[in-house]
């Protein structure tokens, strides 16, 4: 009855193993992608000023204009850039940007290309356009996870418009470079394809203050869409805030379409993001240190086993470990939960060729962490024989 797409619409794999034991406290929840962290004390007051004085109404759907003012100065400094604050939208959440971005670039007819491993809401958003994509899979080297452009190349179709890519990446930690992004969009520009870049990790890298963005190479009237949010950065999850940068010349689109999505995020959510944007750096700073903790607790428990093949992660707050032998990454993360009460998220909801992975959020206590990262060792010694 409804759309075919809809229809065949499934469930993620992340929620599908966590839902049944969502609210169980003694499970150590890897699964999703935020830390324990609660967002910092100056971000929810001013989110209860901005309620105390009456922030309550419609505003601008495109985003309030301090706001994007906001951001236009952040990411000039960020970045060294000089960007149009009209450019800037703020529709709601990240995960809405994405969806808008996929809605402007494909259609029916259309093709568009998912670099994975891949957050399954990316291929779902895709889905509902009513184009069809492949998938190009970042490759597993010696040294690391790398995209080779030859294989994304290789992928387009005379009927491609988009391309999706997420850097810092989610689930390997993969981060693209500037010279890679300048090759890529010279591709794109010269066949007039929408790159849909998501940065939603910039800050979340363990060298330096911020990851290469697609904002430093394209120039406003690129086919670049960038996607990007306040979760990552600022403990931020809940509250369902995030923007884009589209090129220049569509203020009008972007303010009949934002309006008619969510007519642009709250209004008093709006002025908690205003207070992240000022005040904000010291917290990320301090994140960073406690990520790279928890990545170093991954690499010092779970790396060196036998079965596992794990690379450092450049970027994000994910490990995206290998289990050699693995056949079936659904059975691994429900017996895991089952028997040692860790969630994690099987590797098959990341794309095809991830049968043999799984995803921990390593952005926790590092206490926690430490006990479930045992338990998981605990766990494929004892099924060391189920795995080929
Ligand atoms: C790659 C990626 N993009 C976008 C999002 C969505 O972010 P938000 O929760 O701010 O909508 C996530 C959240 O996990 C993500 O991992």
């Amino acid at each position: 009855m409804l759309r075919h797409e809809f229809e065949t619409l499934e469930q993620n794999g992340i929620t599908a193993v966590a839902l049944p034991r969502i609210a169980d406290p003694s499970v150590i929840p890897l699964w999703f992608g935020e830390g324990d962290a609660v967002t910092p004390d100056f971000i929810r007051e001013a989110a209860k000023r901005a309620l105390d004085d009456g922030l309550t109404f419609y505003n601008h759907p495109a985003g309030r204009a301090d706001l994007r003012e906001a951001l236009k100065t952040y990411l000039d400094r960020l970045y060294g850039i000089d960007l149009a604050a009209d450019r800037i939208v703020v529709p709601g959440s990240t995960m809405l940007g994405i969806f808008m971005a996929a809605g402007m670039s494909l259609g029916d007819g259309g093709h568009g290309i998912i670099v994975c491993p891949a957050w399954p809401n990316i291929d779902r958003s895709f889905r509902m356009t009513g184009g069809s994509f492949d998938f190009v899979r970042q490759r597993l080297e010696p040294d690391g996870w790398r995209l080779e452009l030859d294989d994304v190349h290789a992928a387009v179709r005379p009927n491609t418009t988009t391309i999706f890519l997420n850097s810092p990446c989610n689930p390997t930690g993969w981060v693209m470079s500037s010279e890679e992004q300048v090759r890529l969009l010279d591709f794109c520009r010269e066949r007039g394809i929408v790159i849909i870049a998501d940065e939603v990790y910039h800050r979340n890298v363990f060298e330096g203050e911020v990851a290469p963005s697609f904002l430093t190479v394209a120039a406003p009237d690129d086919p670049v869409i960038v996607i990007n949010g306040f979760s990552k950065a600022y403990a931020m999850t809940g509250w369902r805030l995030g923007w884009m940068v589209v090129p220049a010349g569509y203020e009008e689109q972007m303010n009949a379409y934002s309006e008619c999505c969510n007519t642009g995020a709250p209004n008093f959510i709006q002025s908690a993001g205003i207070a992240a944007l000022a005040g904000g750096d010291g917290f990320v700073r301090e994140m960073r240190e406690h990520y790279r903790a928890g990545r170093r607790s991954v690499m010092e428990i779970l790396a060196p086993h036998p079965r596992i093949e794990l690379h450092e992660p450049v970027g994000a707050f994910y490990a995206f470990p290998r289990i050699r032998g693995l056949r079936n990454s659904l059975g691994f993360a429900q017996g895991l939960l089952a028997e040692e009460d860790v969630g994690v998220a099987p590797g098959y909801t990341f794309g095809p060729g991830n049968e043999d992975h799984f995803r921990v959020c390593f952005a926790k206590s590092n206490e926690r962490l430490e006990t479930a990262l045992h338990r998981i060792v605990r766990y494929l010694d004892r099924h060391d024989n189920d795995f080929g």
